[in-house]
């Protein structure tokens, strides 16, 4: 499966790294060849032998050893992943950081090829707000996170944090390089986050999307091959920068963005959270506190979705959301109809974990086809995948 495949294996130090040898004999045995480079403290945990005599390749874990400088430059370019595992805690603050103070490190700074990690530590280490913060930091880049697995730890606890076992990182590995052609060619809008829609120069009306699904579909079409754009509303979530990015803040701004962008895309994903209702006459100057009440009038905004489903045609793909409170199944389906998409995707804000703000989402999609997918809560990231894979899926008819 993984035939003529080229993998660099970076281990870090942890007790994890003793399934590296497993790691590296899936690896040859599904038709790659690999390459190890340990960081030093990772020799400790597993001998440099049992691995270069594994992979039939050396093991590099210095910069320089007798006089000869181990080439970081090439080794990342041979590479068709680079895939870190054990990724220590340690390890991930210096990905965060940038920092290079030993050869896995300078071959990861200098690595043009896509990289995944598959993180190992104790529980109280994973959950500590700077690994989480080191995590998103590595993910915002572009790198790949294996979730970690809760069982027994190296400490004796129980709970977050064990390296998932070699099986499934073999199979992750072979997912990626099946799905990051699928969207090869296409082209796809995707709008995400609120807009703010201006009271006075201080002031605005706008709601808590945090942007976060729409940018996870933005990276997973990215990461499947497409030509992204991503028209986006004011959020502090951070962006891949190899997504071209629209920055906007009010509806009005997002309707102009996505009208220029439409044309010309295969695909387009309308998640953004867009005021309904924009302020008819916005103050130039700061309004000041003058009465005991006041009023604003509000005007009805475009509804992007629906102009795009005016001027659709028939190669276009068109998918919106829905965010409901009640009567949810009854409320998208007429959003699907009334805004001519092909498909809607419902979230609920009864089901916990969905919806604003939240690392994880629970949705349902309903095609222009009659078809219904239901799906369990699941991370944004997750959640993403399932969004395009019911999408090349209707694609292909
Ligand atoms: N949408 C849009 N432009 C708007 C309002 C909504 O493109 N001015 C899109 C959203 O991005 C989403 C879909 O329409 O894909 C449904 O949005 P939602 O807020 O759930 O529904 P509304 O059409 O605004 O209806 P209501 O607020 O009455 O539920």
């Amino acid at each position: 499966m993984l035939k003529g495949k080229k993998i660099l294996l970076g281990i870090s130090g942890s007790i994890a790294a003793y399934k590296s040898a497993s790691l590296v004999r899936l690896l040859i045995k599904a038709g790659a060849e690999v390459k190890v480079v340990m960081t030093p403290s990772a020799t400790t945990f597993i001998a440099p032998l049992t691995l270069s005599t594994l992979s039939k390749n050396e093991v590099l874990s210095e910069l320089s050893s007798e006089n000869t400088w181990a080439n970081h430059v090439l080794l990342g370019r041979w590479a068709d992943i680079m895939l870190i595992a054990p990724l220590s805690c340690n390890t991930l603050a210096k990905m965060s950081a940038g920092l290079c103070d030993n050869l896995l490190m300078a071959v990861y700074l200098s690595a043009t090829c896509p990289v995944i990690v598959a993180p190992a530590m104790d529980e109280d280490m994973w959950l500590h707000p700077s690994t989480k913060n080191n995590i998103r930091q590595i993910q915002s880049y572009g790198n790949q996170v294996i979730p970690v697995e809760n069982g027994e730890l190296a400490s004796g606890l129980k709970g977050e944090g064990r390296m998932a076992e070699p099986e499934q990182i073999l199979q992750f590995i072979n997912d990626f390089f099946f799905r990051s052609g699928e969207l090869k060619g296409k082209k796809v809008l995707v709008t995400a986050g609120p807009t703010y829609e201006a009271i006075d120069p201080v002031r605005f009306i706008g709601n808590h999307s945090s942007g976060k699904m729409g940018i996870a579909i933005a990276e997973e079409c990215k990461r499947r091959g497409a030509d992204v754009t991503l028209v986006c509303g004011p959020v502090t979530t951070p962006v891949n920068s190899s997504i071209s990015l629209v920055k906007v803040k009010s509806a009005s701004e997002m309707y102009n963005a996505c009208m220029d962008v439409f044309p010309s895309v295969d695909i387009a994903v309308m998640s953004a959270a867009v005021a309904d209702y924009t302020v008819e006459e916005p103050s130039s100057q700061k309004i000041k506190k003058n009465g005991d009440s006041l009023t604003l009038h509000l005007q009805k905004t475009k509804d992007i979705l629906k102009a795009l489903g005016v001027t659709k045609n028939e190669r276009q793909l068109l998918i919106g959301f829905a965010l409901e409170t009640n009567n949810e199944k009854a409320h998208a389906l007429k959003k699907l109809h009334e805004k001519n998409a092909d498909m809607i995707v419902l979230n609920s804000l009864n089901d916990p974990g969905a919806g604003f703000g939240y690392d994880t989402n629970k949705i349902v999609i309903f095609d222009n086809r009659g078809s219904e997918f239901q799906f369990e809560t699941k991370s944004k990231k997750e959640v993403a995948s399932d969004i395009i894979n019911t999408i090349i899926k209707y694609s292909n008819g």
